[in-house]
């Protein structure tokens, strides 16, 4: 890929208070412009740890990071103008309702008014979920909830979106909905990096994945590929297994 790099991470590394070992060792990777970029790994891998860096939620020990020619050290509010984020735990508040919530997450990025309102319901009923618009989340399902935290981080149309297990522990239904519509941003030119411990979701959905384990990155490239290059390994989760090892994580 000869075009610039949208992310720019080199030899990141993190370490947090009172732990002996790193969660991240030297991580060096380069994401394209319109990928669908997955990082796959089991539980304790570093994921969500490298997910929040590039969103600025804590600062690396090490490295270095540039997010749309920005450099996460000192230009973070630039980075935020072309960032969304989707965190793995749902960010709503139970005791308002489905619009409240997105009214109040529209507000933050600046949006109001009967164009944050139309907005809210069009997405809303690309989700299925326009008639529970006025409904308490604490009423909502897991998927539901989950659909809800999508839309939330993606109101403002960011050019890089950043998802942590979007699909975990969902439905089929909303599984479907959430990765098709993830599909179609992307043709409409965002940027994805989702996390992952799904391998058939990452090789369907992925141009490319990096597999962690342990805080490193044992393999990146095209999962089709990947593969291709391991013919003894009939998919990615055969070769997943291989590189990560089939000991359980917790
Ligand atoms: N707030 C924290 N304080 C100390 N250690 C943490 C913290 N968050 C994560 N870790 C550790 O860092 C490592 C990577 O965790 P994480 O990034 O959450 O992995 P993943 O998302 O791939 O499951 C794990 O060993 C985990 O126990
Ligand atoms: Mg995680």
């Amino acid at each position: 890929m000869a075009e610039r790099p949208i992310i720019e991470i080199k030899n990141l590394s993190k370490r947090y208070k009172g732990s002996d070992e790193p969660a991240l060792k030297d991580i060096t990777l380069d994401i394209y412009p319109l990928e669908i970029f997955g990082l796959l790994g089991p539980n304790g891998a570093g994921k969500t740890t490298t997910i929040s860096i590039l969103c600025g939620l804590f600062a690396p020990t090490g490295g270095e990071i540039m997010i749309d020619g920005f450099n996460l050290h000192n230009e973070l509010d630039q980075i935020k103008q072309v960032i969304g984020v989707v965190p793995q735990d749902v960010a709503l508040y139970p005791t308002l309702t489905a619009l409240e919530n997105l009214v109040f997450f529209g507000n933050m990025y600046g949006l109001k008014g009967k164009y944050l309102k139309d907005l809210i319901m069009d997405r809303m009923n690309v989700f299925g979920l326009e008639r529970f618009a006025k409904k308490k989340i604490s009423s909502f399902s897991g998927g539901m909830k989950r659909r809800v935290n999508l839309i939330a981080g993606l109101l403002h149309d960011p050019k890089i979106l950043f998802l942590d297990e979007p699909t975990a522990g969902i439905d089929v239904q909303s599984k479907v909905v959430i990765l098709e519509f993830l599909q179609e941003i992307n043709q409409k030119g965002t940027t994805i990096i989702y996390t992952s411990h799904y391998m058939e979701e990452a090789e369907n959905l992925c141009s490319r994945v990096s597999i962690m384990d342990r805080g490193t990155i044992v393999s990146t490239g095209n999962p089709k590929e990947l593969v291709a290059d391991h013919p003894e390994f009939k998919n990615l989760e055969n070769l997943y297994l291989y590189l990560t090892g089939k000991g359980l994580r917790d």
